[in-house]
C-alpha cells in the first residue's frame, strides 16, 4: 500500500466583496447580529459571468505551481461541489479542458459541506492501491448564485471561493502523509439544508420559481446542534484511530460555518482556539471550499508549516461530515 502527501495547495477568492452593512440593505439585519451570532464580516461574490469553473483554474495552477507540476501531470481531477457551472456536465469536466489535462479522469462529488474531505479521502484511496500518482482535489463553491437574498436566514451566511490540494504519491520513508480519513452520512436530516425544489423529484415549474424552493433552505439552530455534535465525534474518532492525543495535533482547520460552531468543537477537547484556524470572518461559509481555503491562509500566514499535524474536520447537508487527520 503506498501512502499519499499533500504536493502544493492554492486558493483563490474573488474581489468582489459583500459585507454586513451591504446586507443590511438587503434584509432587515444588522452588522452586530451577524457578528454576535456568526463571526463572519464579509463574504466574497463570484464575477459577473463567471462560473464556479473559472475560480478553480485559478486555484489550481497556484496548487500546481506550488507542487512544480505542470496540468499534464495530472492522473484525475476531482472536484467537490454543490454549485457547479452546469447541472450537466461534471464541473470537473470543464476544468480538465481549461487548465489543459489530457487523458485524466475528471468527476465531481457532492457531500455539501463536507465534499473537500469527502474527496480528499477518495482520492487518497486511489493512491493508496497505486492506481493513480498525482491528483487535483478541490473544493469551491459559487453559492451565492444559490442563495436566495431575501431570505435572512441563509443569505448572511453564504460566499464564493475555491481551493485546490495536489494530493501524490508518498516516497516510502516521507513521513508528511495522510494518516487516515473518516466520513459519514445521516440523510434522515436531509430536510434540515436543503434545495427542495428543481431537482427530479420537484421539477422546476412556476411554483417552485414563486416559493422560491430552488433555493438553500435551513434549519439553523438543528443544524447548529448537529454540526457540533458531528463534528466533534469525527475528529474523536480520527485521534483514536491514530492514538493521537489532542495535545500532539498542531492546528485544527475545521469548516468554517460560523464561530460560534467552531469554539464549541474547540472546547470538547478543551483545544486552545490559538491552534485552530479561522477565516470566516473573510470568507464567511464557503461550503467545499471553506476548508482548502483556510488551509491555504494558514499556509500563507505563517502558521501551518511543513511537518506539523493538522485535523481537518467537516460537517454539512446530507447530513455528511468528515474528519482527516495528516502530517503536512
Ligand atoms: O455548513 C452548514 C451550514 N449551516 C450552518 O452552519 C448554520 C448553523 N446555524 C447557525 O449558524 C445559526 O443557527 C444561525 C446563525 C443561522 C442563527 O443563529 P441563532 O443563534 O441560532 O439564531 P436564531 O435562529 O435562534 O434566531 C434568534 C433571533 C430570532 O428572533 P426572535 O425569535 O428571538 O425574536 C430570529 O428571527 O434572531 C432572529 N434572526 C435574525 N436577526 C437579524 C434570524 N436571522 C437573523 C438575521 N438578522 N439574519
Amino acid at each position: 500500500m503506498f501512502k499519499s502527501k499533500i504536493a502544493g495547495v492554492g486558493s483563490f477568492l474573488p474581489e468582489k466583496v459583500l459585507t454586513n452593512h451591504d446586507l443590511e440593505k438587503l434584509v432587515e439585519t444588522s452588522h452586530d447580529w451577524i457578528i454576535q451570532r456568526t463571526g463572519i464580516e464579509r463574504r466574497h461574490i463570484i464575477a459577473e459571468g463567471e462560473g464556479t469553473s473559472d475560480m478553480i483554474v485559478r486555484a489550481a495552477q497556484k496548487a500546481l505551481l506550488d507542487a512544480k507540476m505542470q496540468a499534464t501531470d495530472l492522473d484525475l481531477i476531482l472536484v467537490a461541489t454543490l454549485s457547479g457551472d452546469f447541472k450537466m456536465p461534471a464541473t470537473a469536466c470543464i476544468v480538465q479542458t481549461k487548465l489543459g489535462a489530457k487523458n485524466v479522469m475528471a468527476f465531481d462529488l457532492n457531500a455539501a459541506c463536507s465534499g473537500f474531505l469527502y474527496s480528499l479521502i477518495v482520492a487518497d484511496q486511489f493512491i493508496k492501491t497505486g492506481f493513480y500518482k498525482n491528483i487535483l482535489v478541490v473544493g469551491a463553491e459559487s453559492l451565492s448564485r444559490i442563495v436566495n437574498y431575501k431570505d435572512r436566514d441563509t443569505c448572511i451566511l453564504f460566499g464564493d471561493g475555491a481551493g485546490a490540494f495536489i494530493l501524490t504519491q508518498a516516497d516510502e520513508k516521507d513521513t508528511n502523509v495522510i494518516l487516515t480519513g473518516h466520513a459519514h452520512a445521516e440523510g434522515q436530516h436531509a430536510e434540515l439544508l436543503w434545495a427542495e425544489g428543481g431537482g427530479t423529484k420537484v421539477p422546476f415549474d412556476q411554483e417552485v420559481l414563486d416559493k422560491g424552493s430552488h433555493f438553500m433552505q435551513m434549519k439553523g439552530k438543528e443544524i447548529f446542534k448537529n454540526a457540533t455534535r458531528t463534528m466533534a465525534a469525527c475528529c474523536k474518532e480520527a485521534l483514536e484511530a491514530t492514538n493521537t492525543k489532542p495535545e500532539q495535533v498542531d492546528w485544527i482547520v475545521p469548516h468554517q460555518a460560523n464561530l460560534r460552531i467552531i469554539e464549541a468543537v474547540a472546547g470538547q477537547f478543551n483545544f486552545p482556539m490559538e491552534r485552530v484556524i479561522t477565516t470566516v470572518h473573510e470568507t464567511g461559509n464557503t461550503s467545499a471550499a471553506s476548508i482548502p481555503l483556510a488551509f491555504d491562509a494558514g499556509i500563507k500566514d505563517g502558521k501551518i508549516k511543513r511537518g506539523q499535524l493538522i485535523l481537518l474536520t467537516a460537517f454539512g447537508a446530507g447530513l455528511t461530515s468528515g474528519s482527516v487527520l495528516l502530517r503536512y
